[in-house]
């Protein structure tokens, strides 16, 4: 493996080398100092929604245990840390009365970092949504985007002086195809007309969000974080091309295109029907709203295939190869919405505990494309990482050198996409620590940290010790900082 001192050198001096978490996947403390609900707890407690019937009541214990992590966070050098904020926790009901502990654990959170040396860069939504306003509809209600927009400004006004950079969500396709589609994750359904309306709202809640950061704060930072891939064809038959012409427009495309263009993307509008998305005169005007940054997480390159008798998985059904038959039975839908089938890789990399290829050159061709599509937009990895299967053995060491190489191979996809022209400013690995993998519970173990669940120990995997040694090299050749005059 490549020097570490040589691989730094690939990138700017600018370059921030950090690690990503998720409030819900890590906080715990659910209850704790009139957090509300939000849609996960609903949702965990179904029989069968989460393997082994797990849930994030305790998960890394985090809102307990924040400063220490703030340590660890240091001990690891870090230049940036993307977490995300609970709307619960800062607004128990989503909209009206704010919880004031709730919206000081974060201002905290933000100090405790900043005095030791790294970027907060906060996500404003990370799957969490409030139940009261899932009891309204969740974001099939148009109103939803506006209740956004109204949290978004709020947790601004407090936090805004000290965050330069704010992402407004997290994957958005993932959690609305997963969310209403699918039925995977919360709030469980699958519904061809609920998910229809979801993406409409939630593309109108970027763009009401970041108005209202920017009427607030115009010199702040506001962009959005999406899963990307590359979507290729599994063979060159005309039927498979136009598949993954279709995955591509609706992964790739869905929630970045009217963003930009204020338009969405032909192949979707040409294949779902449309109307169900309940836009309203305006709205397309309305939603052009380009990011000052683009956060990509690129986990694998999907491979699809055109099926055959249908049917019987929706579009785009990412392997998730369970009985969505509710969906299937829409009647507008032609049949070729239903002949997209995908699976994460072909056998050419090794594979994660997710299932998923190892693919570096899938992040490298997703920065690049985008820097194609949108020049002068900056980039940021905003994760990049991958669930193995590693333990702690009699020293009390974790050795995980396939995360190891894993996180080295990505980060010279990174560099060689910058090298190709891409403004990428930086690198977040996924995770911090193990975590709740929504779905999958605590079986996929995603840290540079190992989590104990029963004891809730932290012990930095050998991973995590190369990571650090990549951030202090980082952050040596930077020379100290230069200290800020009042
Ligand atoms: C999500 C994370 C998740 C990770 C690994 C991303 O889709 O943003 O919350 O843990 O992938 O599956």
């Amino acid at each position: 493996m490549e020097r570490i001192a040589s691989l730094i050198e690939r990138f700017p001096q600018t370059f921030r080398f950090g690690v990503a978490t998720s409030a819900y996947q890590i906080e715990g403390g659910i209850d704790a100092d009139g957090r509300g609900a939000s849609i996960w707890e609903a949702f965990a407690a179904r029989p069968g929604a989460i393997e082994r019937g797990e849930n994030a009541d305790v998960a890394c214990d985090h809102y307990h245990r924040r400063d220490a992590d703030v340590a660890l966070l240091g001990h690891l050098g870090v230049d940036s840390y993307r977490f995300s904020i609970a709307w619960p926790r800062v607004q128990p009901l989503g909209s009206g009365r704010v919880n004031t502990a709730g919206l000081a654990f974060y201002d905290q959170l933000i100090d405790r970092l900043l005095a030791e040396g790294i970027t907060p860069f906060p996500t404003l939504y990370h799957w969490d949504l409030p139940q009261a306003l899932q009891d309204v509809g969740g974001w099939t209600a148009r109103e939803t985007a506006d209740r956004f927009a109204d949290y978004a400004a709020l947790v601004v006004d407090r936090l805004g002086d000290r965050v330069k950079e704010w992402a407004l969500f997290n994957e958005p396709y993932i959690f609305v195809s997963r969310g209403y589609l699918l039925g995977r994750y919360a709030p469980g359904h699958a519904n061809l007309s609920e998910f229809l309306r979801a993406v409409h709202t939630v593309t109108r809640a970027h763009a009401l969000g970041y108005r209202a950061i920017k009427a607030r704060r115009p010199e702040l930072e506001v962009g959005s974080v999406f899963a990307l891939a590359p979507c290729e064809p599994a063979t060159e038959s005309e039927a498979d091309q136009r598949a993954s012409q279709f995955a591509d427009a609706a992964f790739n495309h869905l929630f970045l295109d009217p963003l930009f263009t204020g338009a969405y993307p032909q192949r979707v509008l040409d294949t779902l029907p449309v109307d169900e998305m309940a836009i309203e005169p305006g709205d397309l005007e309305s939603m052009r709203t380009p990011l000052d940054f683009i956060g990509i997480n690129c986990y694998y390159r999907l491979v699809i295939s055109a099926g055959e008798s249908m049917p019987d998985l929706p579009f785009i059904d990412f392997g998730l190869r369970h009985d969505v038959r509710s969906v299937g039975s829409h009647a507008d839908l032609t049949d070729e919405a239903f002949r997209v089938h995908s699976s994460f890789g072909r056998n050419e990399g090794a594979r994660t505990d997710m299932g998923w290829e190892v693919w570096p050159r899938a992040l490298q061709s997703m920065l690049s494309r985008l820097h194609t599509l949108y020049p002068g937009v900056p980039l940021h990895v905003c994760e990049s990482g991958c669930a193995l299967h590693d333990r702690v053995d009699e020293h009390g060491q974790v050795s995980d050198p396939e995360r190891t190489a894993y996180h080295h191979a990505h980060l010279l996809a990174v560099a060689a996409a910058i090298a190709d022209g891409a403004d990428v400013r930086s690198y977040h690995a996924w995770s911090l620590c193990d975590n709740f993998e929504w779905a999958s519970g605590y079986r996929p173990r995603f840290g540079l940290v190992r989590v104990d669940f029963e004891t809730q120990t932290r012990t930095v995997k050998a991973s995590g010790e190369w990571f650090r040694q990549v951030c202090l090299a980082s952050r040596a050749r930077r020379g100290p900082p230069v200290p800020t005059t009042t």
